[in-house]
């Protein structure tokens, strides 16, 4: 293979020769030159090929080029403080390594959601898919940075499970050998608090899967999720913990991804500029209260809906706490509140614009009796849980923990209104093509 140079770095070779490898984004001429806009993930250049410039079979083989073809493009990089990139290339030769068909699906015009997700293995080829999968690199870039400065050290949990980690209702199932039923894991949670009494500070990043029959743009089959646990960490120590990685992540994305927000995905930043802490605080009886007195019909005792954490966090520029849920809405793990036993120790964190829940977390029960006793409510199978359990019982530990989604976040902070455009190929209820 030839020399490459990515379109990012002309900039730096402005004289030179150089052999940019691509496809071919978009065409024009005009007489005896044609513009070609070249594209290979690193951004766009304009090569400009003059008629008398070039060999005839090359100035031949130019005019019915089709879109994305894929392209050597030789030349000369020339400054044009006009240009994307400051530069463009004065072409002296191009090769078709391999030229498209003529019926390339996804056209310039507007096309039907249903259409791309089916030709999704193209549609990533376009400006606005590209820059979200880089906004997406770097959040988890920033979050495993966070996370390594604070001294955490990264784990991995198992996909397939014996114990359900959430909840009995949204479980993917498959025969394991002899064994009976194992689970694609819907959480690395109850690992992670294994291993934090192993190391103190753990996270765990990876798939999770839930058959969740949720149609919603919040909503997943199989998404990732970065879920810390902390020993001696209480549920207030555990929020301070969500904000400073969510604003940790926010800056670190308002910093390196400013040209893909602004220009590809027309962000307006100044959301994400006023996420600092604190972040607002309510407690779940306040949270219904308000709710009830903007016409929502939750009642005492039910999780918030997704119009519910829309109205929750409408008024706020920031993400906001809510904290302290019933019990009977919460999963079984969290500590039941010593003040309110009614309720647990826990919080959501709940984007603004309507983006939803970004973090579930809560302080985990660590008594072993009430662990237990809520096992039997939930109706889990007991014996699936004997290792959980043992935690309890060989120096039991207060600790918390939380999962934040990362599609969720990615979503909030590209502005892109469904998640299903944040993860390269999303798996939903009517999808598993391509
Ligand atoms: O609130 P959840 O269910 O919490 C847990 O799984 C805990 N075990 C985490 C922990 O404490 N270690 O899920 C956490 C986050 C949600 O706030 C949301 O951002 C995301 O995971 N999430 C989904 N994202 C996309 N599609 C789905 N179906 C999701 N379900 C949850
Ligand atoms: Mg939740």
């Amino acid at each position: 293979m030839s020399e490459n140079t990515h379109i990012s770095d002309l900039a730096g070779h402005i004289g030179e020769a150089v052999a940019v490898h691509g496809w071919l984004h978009n065409k024009r001429s005009s007489g005896k030159i044609i513009f070609l806009i070249v594209r290979d993930g690193t951004g766009l250049v304009q090569a400009v090929v003059s008629q008398g410039e070039v060999a005839p079979e090359v100035w031949a083989r130019l005019e019915g080029l089709s879109y994305e073809s894929s392209l050597r493009v030789c030349g000369t990089v020339r400054a044009d403080p006009r240009a994307p990139g400051g530069c463009e290339l004065t072409v002296s030769d191009v090769e078709v390594i391999g030229p498209s068909a003529e019926d390339y699906p996804i056209q310039l015009k507007e096309h039907g959601v249903e259409f791309l997700l089916e030709h999704r293995h193209l549609w990533l080829r376009t400006l606005r898919q590209v820059a979200i999968m880089r906004v997406r690199d770097e959040v988890v870039k920033a979050i495993r940075d966070f996370f390594y400065e604070r001294g955490f050290v990264n784990i991995d949990t198992p996909i397939l499970t014996g114990a359900i980690g959430e909840s009995a209702g949204t479980l993917f199932s498959t025969e394991y050998f002899d064994l009976g039923t194992a689970y694609l894991a819907q959480t690395g949670q109850l690992y992670n608090e294994a291993l934090a009494a192993a190391l103190g500070r753990v996270y765990c990043f990876g798939p999770t899967f839930r058959a969740e029959k949720s149609k919603t743009r919040r909503h997943l089959t199989e998404f990732w999720m970065v879920e810390p646990e902390v020993a001696w960490c209480d549920s207030e120590c555990n929020m301070r913990l969500q904000e400073d990685l969510v604003c940790y992540v926010v800056a670190r994305a308002l910093e390196r991804c400013r040209s893909e927000l602004v220009e590809s995905l027309e962000r307006d930043i100044s959301r994400l500029e006023c996420v600092v802490p604190p972040f607002p605080r309510v407690a779940y009886d306040e949270a219904v209260a308000k709710l009830q007195s903007l016409g929502s019909s939750i009642q005492w005792g039910d999780d918030l809906g997704a119009d519910d954490e829309t109205l929750v966090a409408a008024e706020s520029d920031r993400p906001v706490f809510v904290y302290n849920y019933p019990k009977r809405a919460k999963a079984f793990y969290m500590k039941e509140n010593p003040d309110d036993p009614r309720t647990v120790l826990c919080d959501d964190l709940i984007a603004p614009e309507g983006y939803g829940e970004l973090i579930g977390g809560s302080q985990r029960e660590d008594d072993y009796d009430r662990l237990l006793a809520r096992i039997r409510e939930e109706r889990l199978p007991e014996e699936a849980y004997g290792w959980y359990l043992d935690l309890r019982r060989y120096g039991t530990f207060p600790h918390s923990g939380f999962g934040l989604g990362l599609e969720r976040t990615v979503a909030w902070i590209c502005g892109v209104h469904h998640i299903r455009e944040t993860i390269a190929f999303p798996r939903t209820l009517k999808r598993i093509y391509p």
